[in-house]
C-alpha cells in the first residue's frame, strides 16, 4: 500500500511537470486573455487606450479619448488621468504617454446599469495615432472584437500584455431576462450584448471597462460599436458581457466632442 501510494505520488508529480512543460510550449495564442482570447498583436489596435484608472478607452479625435462613465468622475477639470497608446507590453518604453486636462460625462449617468455609460477624457496634447469612428447605426449582428489589459479570469489581477477576443452578438430579447429574471435592470435602447450564452468563457472582464468593442464595416475598417459597461462576474454561462451602446449616443458624443475640443 505504502510503495503503490507513494509510486502514485511519483506519477502525479512526473504528470504535473509535464503539463506545465505542455504549457508552457503553447504558443502565445493560446494563453487564456480578455477572458477566454488571446494576446494582441502589436500595432492591431492603434486607437486604443489603457487608462491610468485601470480602463480601457478608444481615441475617437486627435485630442479625445472616449471611455466609460464609470471610469470617471463627474465633468470638469481633470489632470490626474494618464493615457498609454502604442504598446501591447504596457512596460514597454516605446508607450506614448498623454496626460488628461478634463472629462465630460453625461449629466444623466448615475451607474452603468442605468445607461449613459460613456464618457469623454480630453487630453493635454493630440496624439499622431489613427483614431476609431463610431458606428452611428444600431448593430443587430456580431462578431464582435473586444480588447483590453483586464483581468483574464474572474477576479484575477490586470495584465501587463494586450488581450483580445472575438464574440458573438446576443440580440435584447435573449439578453434582457438572462439579467432581469434576476432584478438586474436592463435598458435595450442603451446595451448591447455579446458573448457566449451558454457556454460562457469568452468575455470582457474588470479593467476592461471603457474599452471599445469593434465590428469591421463594409470595407474591413473597425468601427466602434460598444463601449464594455457591466456584466454579473465575467464569461459566465448566461451572463453575457454588456456595452454601452454606441449608436444610441453617437449624436450626444459628437456634441460632447465639439464642446470639450
Ligand atoms: N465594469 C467592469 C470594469 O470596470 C467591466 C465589466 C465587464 N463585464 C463583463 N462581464 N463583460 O472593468
Amino acid at each position: 500500500m505504502i510503495t503503490v501510494g507513494a509510486g502514485m505520488k511519483h506519477i502525479r508529480v512526473l504528470l504535473l511537470v509535464l503539463a506545465s512543460l505542455f504549457a508552457l510550449a503553447q504558443p502565445a495564442t493560446a494563453d487564456p486573455a480578455v477572458v477566454g482570447g488571446s494576446r494582441a498583436p502589436q500595432g492591431a489596435y492603434p486607437w486604443l487606450a489603457r487608462l491610468s484608472m485601470g480602463c480601457g478607452g478608444s481615441l475617437i479625435t486627435p485630442q479625445v479619448v472616449l471611455t466609460a462613465g464609470h471610469c470617471v468622475s463627474a465633468s470638469g477639470p481633470e489632470t490626474r488621468i494618464v493615457a498609454t497608446f502604442g504598446v501591447v507590453d504596457l512596460e514597454s518604453s516605446a508607450a506614448v504617454k498623454v496626460t488628461s486636462t478634463s472629462v465630460y460625462r453625461p449629466s444623466e449617468y448615475t451607474s452603468p446599469a442605468h445607461g449613459y455609460d460613456w464618457a469623454l477624457i480630453r487630453l493635454a496634447r493630440p496624439v499622431t495615432l489613427p483614431t476609431l469612428s463610431l458606428q452611428p447605426a444600431v448593430v443587430t449582428a456580431g462578431p464582435f472584437r473586444v480588447m483590453g489589459w483586464g483581468a483574464a479570469v474572474e477576479g484575477g489581477p490586470q495584465q501587463r500584455y494586450l488581450l483580445h477576443a472575438q464574440v458573438p452578438y446576443v440580440d435584447d430579447a435573449t439578453c434582457g431576462p438572462l439579467y432581469t429574471r434576476y432584478g438586474y435592470p436592463f435598458i435595450p435602447s442603451a446595451m448591447l450584448c455579446a458573448g457566449k450564452v451558454a457556454d460562457g468563457g469568452v468575455d470582457t472582464c474588470q479593467g476592461d471597462s471603457g474599452g471599445p468593442m469593434v465590428a469591421p464595416d463594409g470595407n474591413g475598417i473597425p468601427r466602434q460599436v460598444g463601449i464594455v459597461s457591466w456584466g454579473v462576474g465575467c464569461a459566465r454561462p448566461g451572463f453575457p458581457g454588456i456595452y454601452t451602446e454606441v449608436a444610441a449616443y453617437v449624436p450626444a458624443i459628437q456634441a460632447a466632442v465639439a464642446h470639450l475640443s
